[in-house]
């Protein structure tokens, strides 16, 4: 393959990349809270119930904004019903999941587990069975002072202190038919903004994020969020975006393409925020939370979220392969290229749930999806730089032409931090790496994500398939570097960095 030129200037610069980017998402449905990350029966579990084997993986991936308890389970979902002592707690009819739901675990255990990973609380609020009240209700049990109704109650349950949860969902997904509550959009709006006034007169330090389309293929896209942005568009801070992709027609070389429709998305939604600030003659920014992404196709069906009325049921326990890593790697590039209007995205979901860790009995198994994520996680403090590609790429059918390196780059301070995809099947790709205004003095560190085909994914029995590896390749030149990299792969490479010593690529002494 001929090579592909990365070329960056550390002055081409798109924003600080928000830490909130690296998200995750914890929904009670199947076994992701109960034998997922909360499983008091285990072998493993520690004094408070929660699984250590679980949480020793999840540690590494450094989540940031942890979105909880939904998801669809948040239209049905009262919270008081998940606080208070445990005994007395209900178990109810889940009617998202057509699941039991035990209640054992609530709002004070999810703090005390987010508190423990070093999460922060992102809750999502019933605007589809619940009231504007309810919503209001929950803020001042998680964060007033001690002296009123709510407030005490916590304090009754052992929490002093207000939890200081900063981030609240107006619902989810409000415009899916298959939603609890499921309503017109400007039947939506009024629901929001009426919670939204509650929640923020009780603490008005909060930030809201309000439901954009759940789907690009519904009817209404863009249409909803046009008409909730231009009601709302004042009183709340994100809207939400969400997208699940996966390989449906088989083609690794499609589905590896997929990257430019995640650009278009975020791209024509934050024109849609734009165009209803300007109609608004605002000066007030929307920005995105994209607050579902991952890869879910294999489990998508009405089956796969039917818990015939069980208790945690293995729902949606999608098995990932090498090609589902590499997309989960595009999309994070894409947030890292959109870091002037992506300020918080969340990895749905963390265990068992479409997610990087899956538990059998006992036993706790990484698959493909957790090495990228655990790649990009390390390395993500610093300023978005713009990159330029230019090489070879391919026409695919679904998405258009796209480059056989895609890539992202985070200027960190003495680093440059830089992630590269491989999208050919069966050929290493050359890259050569120029900087502007820097030079790239030492590999500090590199790591690769690959395997034997795009199928390849790790089982309970064979759990090291894919994993990542140190990644060698890489030869400094001339103030920048080139770099081979095996064919469909990801890698990430924290190089120290100097200023430059003359021209763009130059070393005049
Ligand atoms: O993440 C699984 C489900 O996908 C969520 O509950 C819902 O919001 C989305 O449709």
């Amino acid at each position: 393959m001929d090579p592909t030129r990365v070329l960056l200037d550390c002055e081409y610069q798109i924003a600080p990349v928000d830490p909130r980017i690296f998200g995750g998402f914890l929904e009670h449905v199947g076994r992701a809270v109960y034998q997922g990350v909360y499983d008091p029966q285990s072998p493993c579990a520690d004094a408070q119930g929660f699984r250590t084997d679980v949480l020793n993986h999840l540690e590494p991936l450094r989540f940031t904004a942890m979105r909880y308890p939904g998801g669809n389970f948040a239209s049905g979902y009262h919270w008081l019903n998940g606080v208070g002592p445990r005994a007395s707690r209900p178990t109810l009819q889940e009617l998202a999941s057509l699941s039991i739901e035990p209640n054992q675990f609530g709002t004070d255990e999810f703090i005390c587990l987010a508190r423990r990973l070093n999460w922060t609380p992102m809750l999502t609020v019933n605007l589809g069975t619940g009231t504007p009240e309810e919503a209001r209700d929950w803020v001042e049990y998680c964060n007033s002072p001690c002296g009123t109704k709510y407030a005490n109650l916590r304090a009754g349950n052992g929490a002093a202190a207000p939890y200081g949860v900063k981030l609240w969902c107006l619902g989810n997904e409000m415009d899916g038919p298959w939603q609890q509550g499921y309503a017109p959009a400007g039947h939506y709006a009024i629901r929001a903004r009426q919670a939204a006034k509650l929640m923020r007169d009780t603490d008005p330090s909060i930030e809201l994020v309000v439901c954009g389309s759940a789907e690009t293929g519904l009817p209404t896209y863009l249409e909803w969020d046009r008409t909730v942005l231009e009601y709302v568009g004042d009183t709340v801070d994100y809207v939400s975006l969400h997208r699940y992709v996966g390989n449906l027609k088989g083609d690794t070389a499609d589905y590896l393409a997929v990257t430019n429709s995640i650009d278009e998305q975020i791209e024509v939604m934050a024109a849609v925020c734009r165009c209803a600030q300007a109609r608004a003659r605002s000066h007030k920014r929307i920005q995105l939370s994209f607050d579902e992404w991952n890869v879910w196709y294999r489990t998508q069906n009405a089956e796969s979220v039917n818990g015939h009325g069980q208790y945690a049921q293995h729902l949606v326990e999608e098995e990932y392969d090498l090609q589902d890593a590499l997309v989960v790697a595009g999309f994070l590039n894409s947030f890292i290229r959109h870091a002037d209007v992506v300020k918080i995205a969340n990895l749905a979901q963390i265990v068992n749930v479409i997610a990087p860790i899956l538990t059998r009995g006992d036993q706790a198994l990484r698959q493909s999806i957790y090495y990228p994520f655990r790649l990009y996680a390390q390395r993500r403090e610093g300023v978005a730089l713009q990159p330029v590609v230019r090489g070879p790429g391919y026409e695919s059918a679904s998405y258009g032409f796209v480059h056989a390196i895609d890539t992202s780059a985070i200027l960190g301070d003495g680093c440059l931090h830089l992630f590269l995809i491989n999208r050919s099947l069966d050929e290493p790709a050359p890259v050569e790496v120029s900087v502007g205004g820097l030079r790239l003095a030492a590999v500090r560190a590199a790591e690769v994500v690959s395997g034997p085909c795009p199928t390849s994914r790790n089982t309970f029995d064979q759990p090291d398939t894919i994993g990542s590896q140190a990644f060698k390749t890489i030869e400094l030149c001339d103030g920048g570097a080139r770099i081979q990299l095996p064919p469909l792969s990801a890698a990430a490479v924290t190089f120290e960095t100097r200023p430059a010593r003359g021209p763009v690529g130059g070393s005049v002494a």
